[in-house]
């Protein structure tokens, strides 16, 4: 079954056409990053103004990298949430469109599902159950992944998402928009033990993480600097930085792998390419036996071939949309797509 994807949920247009959920026989990314990084950040109505203006060029394109004609197609996935909602919105109508006149099935898929099955495409081996760590730019949490479409969140944010608290971090050190490579880079070198940063507990909710006192405890570090004129050793700023980050995240994913007892962990999402977090999780698997995944670095990010992927699984367990299919800004994972349940 192909299926022609398309995710738009944030600042990434990006359209694919995935084969039976694993096989990408396309993948067109077009990243806005450089229109946002003027504003330290993402600007709602330009990312929504920028997929509108690339979603049908990259549509094309996805068509001709996978040699395919329009009449190849079997069904249309789309992210439908959560997300920025003019933004979601671009994908949403575009897909409902597409779907509409190839006369084919439209399929509504979570975009964090989506990051979790990235790596059903980087390991063919890969079958739920698992534990999944997902780590974006907006949504942390982990999940009790139960089958491809059953889900149970274990723990979320409380506040910012990790992806967040490196973007802001970033923004502290006068580092470009998106922050979490520029630190990755910075860290390196830098000594991980020099400053002391905290690493929240949520009293009574174990799998629950919070990033704002990591993110105060950095802009507090910086501007204290800045008035005694003391001079900030940025490298090792950005390395304990990124440990305190690592330090909230690994130990509560393996205690939730012990817990459930699957064996496996798969972490996603854009953080998930973070060379020290990913050389923590490394460590930590192989020191305790489990099957550790995380997809190669193209397919952390944004993109729609995990959208198609999802979309896959979706399908099969009987998720199809129709005309009516809205988008939302907020959505809990564990929500399965009825149709009944538009409104
Ligand atoms: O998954 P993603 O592309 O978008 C969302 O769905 O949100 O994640 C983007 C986030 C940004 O916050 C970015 O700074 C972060 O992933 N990121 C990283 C790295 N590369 C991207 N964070 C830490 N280290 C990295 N190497």
């Amino acid at each position: 079954m192909k299926i022609l994807a398309f995710e738009s949920t944030c600042d990434e247009t990006a359209v694919a056409i995935v084969e039976d959920g694993r096989k990408i026989l396309a993948d067109q990314v077009f990243s806005q990053a450089k229109l946002h990084a003027v504003y330290g950040g993402v600007v709602p109505e330009i990312a929504s103004r920028s997929h509108v203006e690339a979603i049908s060029l990259l549509t094309d394109r996805a068509l001709a990298e996978a040699g395919l004609t329009r009449g190849d197609i079997d069904a249309v996935a789309v992210a439908y949430a959560p997300g920025l909602i003019g933004a979601v919105l671009v994908g949403v109508n575009f897909a409902k469109a597409v779907a509409s006149v190839l006369g084919v099935p439209l399929i509504p898929v979570h975009h964090i599902r989506g990051h979790m099955a990235a790596n059903y495409l980087a390991f063919p081996e890969l079958e739920p159950p698992f534990i999944c760590l997902a780590i974006s730019g907006g949504n942390t949490l982990i999940a009790d992944v139960r089958s491809y479409t059953d889900m149970v969140i274990l723990g979320t944010t409380r506040d910012d998402a990790a992806g967040e608290c490196f973007d802001k971090t970033a923004r502290v050190l006068g580092l470009p928009y998106p922050g979490g490579k520029p630190i990755d880079d910075l860290s390196q070198g830098g000594d991980d033990r020099k400053y002391t940063f905290p690493v929240a507990q949520v009293e009574g909710r174990p799998y629950d993480m919070s990033f704002s006192g990591l993110k105060t405890a950095v802009i507090n570090l910086a501007h204290h600097a800045e008035q005694t004129g003391e001079e900030l050793d940025r490298a090792s700023l950005a390395a304990s930085f990124t440990r305190a980050v690592s330090e909230s995240l690994v130990p509560r994913a393996m205690q939730a792998v012990r817990e459930k007892g699957y064996g496996k962990l798969v972490v996603a999402g854009g953080v998930a390419a973070n060379s020290r977090i990913r050389r923590d999780f490394r460590e930590a698997a192989e020191a305790e036996g489990i099957a550790l995944y995380v997809p190669p670095l193209r397919l952390c990010g944004d993109n729609a071939a995990m959208i198609g992927a999802q979309g896959y699984y979706e399908y099969l367990s009987g998720a199809c949309a129709d005309s009516s299919l809205n988008a939302y800004a907020v959505m809990d994972i564990s929500k399965q797509y009825r149709r009944e349940d538009r409104g």
